[in-house]
């Protein structure tokens, strides 16, 4: 498409050179005839006389070629010269040379052709040539000077994204001229800005060579697991054409709003003058992943509420899991499927984002804790670190120890992954006890290897309640057995 246009330039360009210098070659070749001719026709004291005209028409032909001439030099110069150099130099600089080259090639036409015209005269003393001028040139002026400032900031290039002016135009930057800024927007419509609104409005940019990132939002139900979205999400976009790889995309709650739980996922295009596909593209796959991974959009929403009576078969059902995973830890092996039940009954789930602390070293403590979906891991502080010195996995248990001894915790435990636990208290578990005694010696043993676990990390000395025989008994003597 541009090869052609740039050789139908070239030879209309080279046709016309070679017509203006063979009219500047035929016209000084027939000087003298033109002369006889023109003193004949004018007659004996003409004003202006015929030399006058001749040189006139010599200072036009003359322009032609100069004006031909300095076009030619800045396509060698810049053109040829700067690219093999890879330099692209910038349109103003090209203007600014053939303006300033054809200035002086006119002004040494002028003084060789009318040698006794004074031109600094004519210009100092033309003040009101001056004010004219002036006045025309005020805003061309304005314009050039504010583009000349543009390029030697150069706050943005041909080819970067920019948004300027109170309408907020944004765009590919595509010229950078003497008058204005040409921007491309992303409707294909081309906007000017006048250099010189540019110097006063605040434009904001994103560089071409640089990382900018952009943000799309989307919402979840409230019933749809933060964690479970975030990473759906971030997984989809990451893959989504012309998302950049270097940076990972980020996925965050921007608020608890009206309808759901809103979010925001930031990435960094590549090409950030394509952001409105990616952005689209971006939205595309939120939905695909969303549907695979059973995840729901929030739309305005009304929950009513409606309270039952729960029968005894309905709450089997509804803790059927819990009895499940409860009959499956090592500790309540023992108990009958009654008193599983009853546990289960009293159990209460809940859930934990990753990271989140589920129990603080030193805290007080009258509960223990079931893993019943996820992981955590026990850290007790060492030196200021935090060391680990357990992971525990679904059907697990922790958090026994402040329960039977009444002492506080002895860790920090902290959910590794999004992690439910079933949280029993005192009260139900006296009940177990009381109906099995033999309950509290196996618990004791378990705890009396974690003590001693803790105490290897510690380095503190086992000390005599830290035996199974010493846990028995402070158990029995907490829950009265
Ligand atoms: P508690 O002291 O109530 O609170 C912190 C819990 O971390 C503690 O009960 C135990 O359940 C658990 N814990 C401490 N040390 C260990 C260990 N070495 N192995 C497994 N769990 C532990």
């Amino acid at each position: 498409m541009s090869r052609p246009r740039f050789t139908n330039q070239t030879v209309i360009f080279l046709t016309a050179s070679a017509a203006a210098i063979l009219a500047a070659y035929l016209f000084w070749s027939f000087e003298p005839d033109v002369k006889l001719l023109l003193e004949r026709r004018m007659g004996a004291d003409p004003s202006p006389s015929a030399t006058t005209i001749i040189s006139a028409v010599k200072l036009i032909l003359l322009g032609i070629v100069g004006y031909l001439l300095v076009r030619a030099l800045n396509f060698l110069f810049f053109g040829l010269a700067f690219r093999l150099k890879r330099i692209d130099a910038p349109q103003l600089i090209r203007n600014i040379f053939s303006i300033v080259g054809f200035t002086i090639f006119f002004l040494i036409a002028f003084t060789f052709l009318f040698p006794d015209v004074n031109l600094g005269a004519l210009f100092t003393t033309s003040a009101i040539f001056g004010v004219i001028l002036g006045l025309a040139l005020q805003d061309t002026l304005g314009n050039f000077f504010a583009g000349i400032s543009l390029q030697a900031d150069r706050p943005f290039q041909v080819g970067d994204v920019i948004t300027v002016g109170a309408q907020r135009h944004t765009g590919v930057v595509e010229e950078i001229s003497w008058r204005a800024i040409k921007v491309r927007t992303f409707t294909n419509n081309v906007v000017l800005i006048a250099n010189s609104t540019a110097a006063k409005e605040p434009i904001e940019v994103f560089p071409r060579e640089n990382l900018n990132s952009r943000v799309v939002f989307f919402n979840t139900l409230y019933t749809d697991s933060p964690a479970k979205t975030i990473h759906v999400v971030r997984e989809a976009v990451r893959e989504a054409d012309n998302v950049s790889h270097k940076i990972t995309p980020v996925v965050r709650i921007r608020n608890l709003g009206d309808n759901g739980v809103d979010y925001e996922v930031k990435y960094w295009p590549e090409d950030y003058a394509k952001y409105n596909d990616t952005d689209a593209l971006v939205r595309q796959r939120i939905w695909y992943a969303f549907r695979r991974a059973g995840l729901n959009f929030a739309y305005p929403t009304r929950t009513l509420y409606v309270e039952r009576h729960t029968t005894a078969a309905m709450r089997d059902g509804k803790d059927s899991a819990i009895v499940e995973r409860l009959s499956a830890v090592d500790l309540f092996a023992p108990l009958s499927v009654d008193e599983t039940g009853m546990l289960a009954q009293a159990a209460v789930r809940h859930v934990f984002a990753p990271g989140e602390l589920v129990i603080r070293a030193g805290d007080p403590g009258s509960s223990m804790f079931v893993v019943h979906n996820g992981r955590v891991r026990v850290q007790v502080n060492d030196n200021g670190r935090a060391r680990t010195v357990a992971t525990l996995n679904e059907g697990d248990f922790f958090g026994e120890m402040a329960l039977f001894t009444g002492e506080p915790r002895t860790a920090n435990v902290v959910a590794l992954e999004e992690t439910e636990v079933l949280e029993i208290g005192h009260a139900a578990m006296k009940r177990i006890f009381d109906n099995n005694p033999d309950l509290v010696e196996s618990l004791s043993f378990i705890m009396a290897e974690r003590r001693q676990g803790l105490a290897s990390q510690t380095d503190s000395p086992v000390t005599a309640s830290q035996t199974s025989a010493g846990i028995l008994s402070s158990i029995k003597r907490f829950f009265g057995l």
